[in-house]
Order: structure tokens, then C-alpha cells, then sequence
């Protein structure tokens, strides 16, 4: 609930003047049975300083107790309960979320501070699987949980545009490319050859040679390897843009791996100048055994830059172009070794803010049971998945609206939103199967779910004839209320908690029960009917839909007003 634990320290203050209110604070407790009030003083650590018996000591305290804003305060043993006063804090509630919906639940924890969070980052010329989409979703959502409480979140797609694949691919190019078929579907033909090339590499030694000769020669400027990896650059690229269109997901910087080219120079200085860097066999590497982990690989013997290198630049970069307070680095929980790897060599370069980045891994996603690889070329294009979802949900409203006037665009934000949304309510760190029929189901712990409990109260709220229910006084009986008061007053510490944690799964799962408690409601009430509680009802509908919408909105998830 809303956090109304000071309102219990201001009431046991007075009666305990030698305690400070933080003191007070600290000892609260939230019972974890109902019947035993919402909140709950124990009186124990009272005994040795008053020499007297915890349950005597709370009877004496609960007569000095000012019982404003309460229901009832009484003694249980060496407790003392508090029973809030249900109608103050609904009508508290209720009013703060309709006075200032967009607002609601926010709080200014980070006073505007920059936070750098590297997500998406798919790799150029191979289609967008899966497991971008994870980095994507859950990135955008954590960087709206931040700005939510406060924070100036700054959106980065490392693009994988630089790196040996880029010469593997400009090998296969030179061996079998088609500059027609390339400008016709370029991702799906870059794919092709990129697959052919790996899978033919065990019979044909030599292109892993050729792959990395044309790699050198990009980090040389070699015009004929520049203008490849221009071309193949934009035209993957604007394909990508379609997809975060449909996601309706936007970026602060594209800066990708290509961008840090004219920066390693400098690292490699001061590495050298730190004397961190050893020769091996040919490269040049830095030693992280003191840390338990392998030695970080700076450059290769032929003199070519590795994806640590791009990363340290980048680091450095950010550091300097944002000052940011935290640096976040949302990507698949393969890669830990890798960002152990960066913290610990930015940490050796003596960069104290090396213990502001976050390294925020997820758990793999597989479709339908299966494990995908880019490499075999077995991947599920996110394109693909999304137009299916869409056309899923098309048809799910063709059946249950079939007169609704805008039903293709519901349809988009429901079909991506479903994708969205059950990516999102599960922990970061699991991994998950996808089954499109089971993801855009409109019953069952889905975003179709949330969106549609969503819709139900908008339709309410139109039949009401979208009363203006600002200052609307507040009278509302019945448990069931009760409990949807409560679930909206956790909203801001569910928030709180999110931003803490990167975890936006609990704003996913906390939407799935105020929607599950708002269905509940709407089965046993008769919210229209014509009483003197019609209004506050309608107050509770307003305010549900609004907390519905925002919850949904912090996931990146739309909430059409009917569906
Ligand atoms: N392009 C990489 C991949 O797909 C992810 C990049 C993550 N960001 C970073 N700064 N390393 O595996």
C-alpha cells in the first residue's frame, strides 16, 4: 500500500519521545496476516531500557497512541496493531491517482542523473533474432522505470557493425555474391552467405584466412572493403528501423562497434602506459588473474581490434560524453565473462567508475522448445514474429469485437504488445520458450490480459458517459475494493523497487493482479447502478485504468481504450 508506515511513527512519536522517528521507522512491521491489521509495533526491544514486560509496555503505549487516520489501534500481546482507516486512504488514493495520473507512482530518486544503457545492439548484416528482441524490451523498459523515478536514461544500440564477421562476410561476398539479390532482400542474402561460409569452413580451411584478410583490411580503409560494409551497414540498418517502429522504440545514439575505431588508439596508450599490456604469443594482452578470470584480449597478433577493445572505448566514451551515474549493459547472460572482463581492465586502468557499470544479463529465449544460433542460420526472424502475432490478434478481435472501427491498429498493439509483455513478466534471468498461441491469448497471465481488463474499465468508464471524477468524495464498501485500493497505493514502492533491482518483471507481474483484482471486482459488483456509490466506483474504474495504462506504458506496452 502506499506507503503509510509514517503515518504509524507519527501516531507512536508522540508516545515515545526518547526514539527518534527513523528509530520508530525501522521497527515497523507489516503483519503477514490481514486479521492482525496492516501494520504492527513490536514492543520487545522497549523491555531491558523500561525493565518492564513487552506486553505491559504496549498496553501503557497504545492509550498514548493518537489514534487519527486509524480504524482502530489495539494491543495483541506485546504488539500493537494498526488497522488503517479504509475509507481515508481509498479516498487518499483514489484522489492523488486522478488528480495526476501521468505522475503517479513516480518519485525523483535520481534528480536528473544520466544513465547510459547499452541495449539492443544487434548485429549488421544477419536479421534480428530473439535474443535482440530480449535486449531491446527489456532495455526500453528499464530505461522507463528509470525515468520514472527520476533518472535521465540515455538509450545506446551498440550496433554490431564492426568485428571478423564483417571480413567472413565480405569474403563470401567475393566468393558468391550477387549484388542484385543483395539489394533486393539484403539481410536475408547477407544471412545466406554468411551461414554458407561458416558451415562450409570445416571443408575449406582457407576461408577463415580470407575472412580475416578482408577484415584487416577494413580496420586498414581499404575502399573496396569500405564501401561493403557502408552498403551492407545502411541497408541493414533500415531494415532494423522498421522493426523498432513496429516496437515503437526509439535510440539516443546509434554509435555502434565502428564508431570507436579512431579510439583505441588511445586505450591502447594507456593500457601500454599503465604497463598493463603482455605480449602473447603475438598479442597483446592484459592479465586479469587476480580478478579469476582469463586474460583480456586487446589486440591480435595481426593488429586487429577485438570487440573488448570497442567496448573499452565505448566505456570511456560514455564516461566522458554523458558523466554518467550509471552505466547499464543489457546483454544475454553468455556474455558475463565478457563484462567481468570490462569492469575489471577499466578498474586496473584506475577508473573509479568502473563500479558504476552494471552488466544486466537475461536468460536465453528459445521458440517452441528450440535453441537458436545466427551462425547455423536456424534463427526466427523478429519480423516474422511480430507479423504473426499481429495477425493472431487480428483474428482473436474479428471473433470477440467484430464491429470494432479501428481494429488494425488495436491489433498492432496488441499482437506486438503480446510479445512484449511476456517477455517482460518473466525474471530477466530465466530463460523462456515462446509459443505464439499461448503468448497472445486474451485470457491467462498475458498483455492481451492486462490490455483488455484495461478496455473493459474504458468501456465502463464510456457508458458512465466519462464523468469528470477529479474531486469526486470518495465512499466505497466492500473487501474487494479493499484490496484494489491497496494493490494501487503499492504502485510507487513497486516502481521503486524495479528501478532497484533493473527488474521489470515485477511491473509485469504487479499489472497481471491489479488486472486479475479489477476482473474480480467487475464480476461481483454492479458498478452502474444507480446509488450513492456509483461515483466513487466510477473514481476506482478511472483510477485502475489509469494505473493499468501507466504499468503497461513503463513496459513499453500500448493500451487501446477498446479492443
Ligand atoms: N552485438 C552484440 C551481440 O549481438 C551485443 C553488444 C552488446 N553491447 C556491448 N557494448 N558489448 O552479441
Amino acid at each position: 500500500m502506499m506507503d503509510e508506515r509514517q503515518t504509524v511513527a507519527n501516531a507512536l512519536s508522540k508516545a515515545l519521545p526518547d526514539l527518534s522517528t527513523e528509530e520508530i521507522l525501522n521497527k515497523i512491521e507489516r503483519p503477514k496476516d490481514e486479521k492482525n491489521g496492516d501494520y504492527a509495533f513490536p514492543t520487545f526491544f522497549l523491555a531491558k531500557t523500561l525493565h518492564k514486560a513487552p506486553q505491559l509496555i504496549a498496553k501503557d503505549l497504545v492509550a498514548k497512541v493518537d489514534q487519527e487516520g486509524f480504524e482502530k489501534v489495539v494491543v495483541a500481546g506485546p504488539y500493537i496493531n494498526f488497522y488503517l482507516d479504509k475509507q481515508a486512504v481509498a479516498a487518499t488514493i483514489l484522489q492523488t491517482i486522478l488528480q495526476d495520473p501521468e505522475n503517479y507512482g513516480g518519485q525523483n530518486i535520481g534528480h536528473l542523473a544520466n544513465v547510459a544503457i547499452d541495449l539492443s545492439s544487434p548485429n549488421i548484416a544477419k536479421p534480428m533474432g530473439m535474443g535482440h528482441l530480449r535486449s531491446t524490451v527489456i532495455g526500453n523498459a528499464i530505461a522507463n522505470i528509470l525515468a520514472k523515478v527520476g533518472f535521465n536514461p540515455i538509450r545506446i544500440n551498440h550496433l554490431g557493425d564492426w568485428g571478423t564477421q564483417f571480413g567472413k562476410l565480405m569474403a563470401a561476398y567475393e566468393m558468391w555474391g550477387d549484388e542484385e539479390a543483395v539489394k533486393k532482400d539484403p539481410i536475408n542474402t547477407l544471412q545466406k552467405y554468411y551461414v554458407r561460409i561458416n558451415t562450409e569452413a570445416d571443408e575449406h580451411p582457407e576461408y577463415a584466412d580470407a575472412g580475416r584478410k578482408w577484415f584487416k583490411k577494413l580496420e586498414d580503409g581499404d575502399p573496396e572493403a569500405r564501401r561493403l560494409w557502408k552498403w551492407f551497414r545502411a541497408a541493414s540498418l533500415s531494415r532494423f528501423m522498421k522493426i523498432y517502429q513496429m516496437l515503437d522504440i526509439h535510440f539516443d545514439s546509434y554509435n555502434g562497434e565502428a564508431f570507436y575505431n579512431d579510439k583505441m588508439p588511445e586505450i591502447d596508450q594507456l593500457l601500454a602506459d599503465k604497463g598493463l599490456l603482455q605480449e602473447s604469443r603475438g598479442a597483446k594482452i592484459v592479465d586479469l588473474s587476480q580478478y579469476n578470470l582469463n586474460p583480456a584480449l586487446i589486440t591480435k597478433s595481426d593488429g586487429s581490434s577485438l570487440y573488448m577493445t570497442r567496448d573499452l572505448a565505448a566505456a570511456l566514451f560514455r564516461k566522458r560524453m554523458y558523466g554518467f551515474a550509471q552505466a547499464l549493459y543489457v546483454v544475454g547472460a553468455e556474455q558475463r565473462n565478457h563484462f567481468d572482463q570490462l569492469k575489471a581492465v577499466l578498474a586496473e586502468m584506475g577508473f573509479t567508475w568502473s563500479k558504476q557499470i552494471h552488466y544486466i544479463p537475461f536468460g536465453l529465449m528459445s521458440l517452441n522448445g528450440k535453441k537458436m544460433s545466427t551462425r547455423k542460420g536456424n534463427i526466427v526472424q523478429l519480423e516474422d514474429v511480430l507479423n504473426d502475432s499481429i495477425k493472431l490478434a487480428r483474428q482473436q478481435i474479428a471473433e470477440k469485437n467484430p464491429t470494432l472501427a479501428n481494429a488494425d491498429e488495436v491489433a498492432k498493439q496488441v499482437g506486438v504488445g503480446a510479445v512484449i509483455f511476456h517477455d517482460l513478466k518473466n525474471e530477466r534471468t530465466n530463460s523462456i520458450d515462446f509459443k505464439l498461441a499461448d503468448v497472445v491469448k486474451f485470457e491467462g497471465e498475458t498483455g492481451p490480459y492486462v490490455q483488455y481488463a484495461h478496455a473493459r474499465a474504458e468501456s465502463i468508464l464510456r457508458k458512465a458517459g466519462q464523468p469528470d471524477l477529479k474531486n469526486v468524495a470518495i465512499h466505497l464498501n466492500g473487501d474487494e475494493a479493499w484490496g484494489i485500493i491497496k494493490r494501487l497505493g503499492q504502485f510507487g514502492e513497486v516502481i521503486e523497487r524495479a528501478a532497484a533491482e533493473y527488474d521489470p518483471s515485477l511491473i509485469g507481474k504487479y499489472a497481471l493482479s491489479l488486472a486479475k483484482d479489477f476482473n474480480q471486482y467487475y464480476a461481483h459488483n454492479r458498478i452502474l447502478v444507480d446509488d450513492e456509490g456509483r461515483e466513487s466506483r466510477l473514481a476506482l474504474v478511472q483510477a485502475v485504468s489509469d494505473v493499468l495504462k501507466s504499468a503497461l506504458a513503463l513496459l513499453g506496452v500500448k493500451a487501446p481504450d477498446e479492443m
